[in-house]
C-alpha cells in the first residue's frame, strides 16, 4: 500500500519541452525512470547528460543503453566542493541543460549549483521531509520505528534535502521490512512521483 499526497498531479503535463540535466551516484534507477517516462510520453523532455562522481557508478551503462551522453566528474579530483559544482555547472550550460535533477547523487552541493541554476534544481530523498535527512534516511526511518515513511522530490537549497516540497509519496513499513525490502518499495514511489514532479516543477516555476 502507498499512496501519493497529490495524486492528481501524477499525470500532469508540462508546456515546453525540457532539457534535464542529471546527477546520480550510483545505481542510477531514478535516471531510468525519467528516461522510461520520456519515451512513455509521460514527461515532455529530454535528458541532455548525465553526470556522475564514481567511477563504478551503474548509472553509466544505464546512460550508455538509453543514448544519453555521460561524463565522469569525479569528485576526488576537485580541491573544493565549490570546484566540482562550477564544473557541473559549466558541463551543463554547455549542453543546454535547463533544470537538474539530482537523482540519487550523494554529494553536498554548493551555492555555486543552486546559484548556477536558480529554483532549477530537483532533489529525489527516500524519506517524507523534513524527516530523515541526509544519509541512510530508510536506515534511520527503521532505526526510529515509524510506521510510515516514504520518499520526496523538491526543489534544492543550500541545506542538505531542504527546499520547498514538490510532491511525496507515503509507505508504510512492514513488520518483516529489512532495508532492502523498505528502500525497494520507496523506490517504486520514487520512480513514480520523480517524473511527475519534474513536469509540475516545470508549470509552478
Ligand atoms: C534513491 O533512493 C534516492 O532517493 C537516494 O539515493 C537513491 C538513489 O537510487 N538519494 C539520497 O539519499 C539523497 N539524499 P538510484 O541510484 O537507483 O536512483
Amino acid at each position: 500500500m502507498s499512496f501519493l499526497v497529490s495524486p492528481a498531479l501524477e499525470n500532469i503535463g508540462s508546456h515546453e519541452h525540457l532539457k534535464l540535466g542529471v546527477m546520480a551516484s550510483g545505481n542510477g534507477s531514478n535516471f531510468e525512470a525519467i528516461a522510461q517516462a520520456i519515451a512513455d510520453n509521460r514527461l515532455n523532455a529530454e535528458v541532455k547528460m548525465v553526470i556522475y562522481n564514481n567511477p563504478q557508478a551503474k548509472v553509466q551503462s544505464r546512460a550508455q543503453s538509453w543514448k544519453v551522453p555521460s561524463l565522469l566528474l569525479d569528485h576526488r579530483n576537485y580541491p573544493s566542493r565549490e570546484s566540482l559544482d562550477q564544473s557541473i555547472v559549466e558541463v551543463f550550460r554547455e549542453n543546454q541543460v535547463d533544470w537538474i535533477i539530482m537523482a540519487g547523487w550523494m554529494r553536498i552541493v554548493t551555492e555555486v549549483l543552486l546559484s548556477g541554476y536558480t529554483n532549477r534544481v530537483i532533489n529525489v530523498h527516500p524519506s517524507l521531509l523534513p524527516s530523515f535527512k541526509g544519509l541512510h534516511a530508510v536506515d534511520q526511518a527503521l532505526a526510529a520505528r515509524v510506521k510510515i515513511t516514504g520518499c520526496s522530490v523538491h526543489l534544492a537549497s543550500l541545506e542538505v534535502d531542504s527546499g520547498p516540497i514538490l510532491m511525496q509519496a507515503a509507505v508504510p513499513i512492514l513488520n518483516d521490512d529489512t532495508l532492502e525490502t523498505l528502500h525497494a518499495r520507496i523506490q517504486q514511489q520514487e520512480h513514480r512521483i520523480l517524473p511527475a514532479a519534474i513536469a509540475l516543477a516545470s508549470r509552478l516555476i
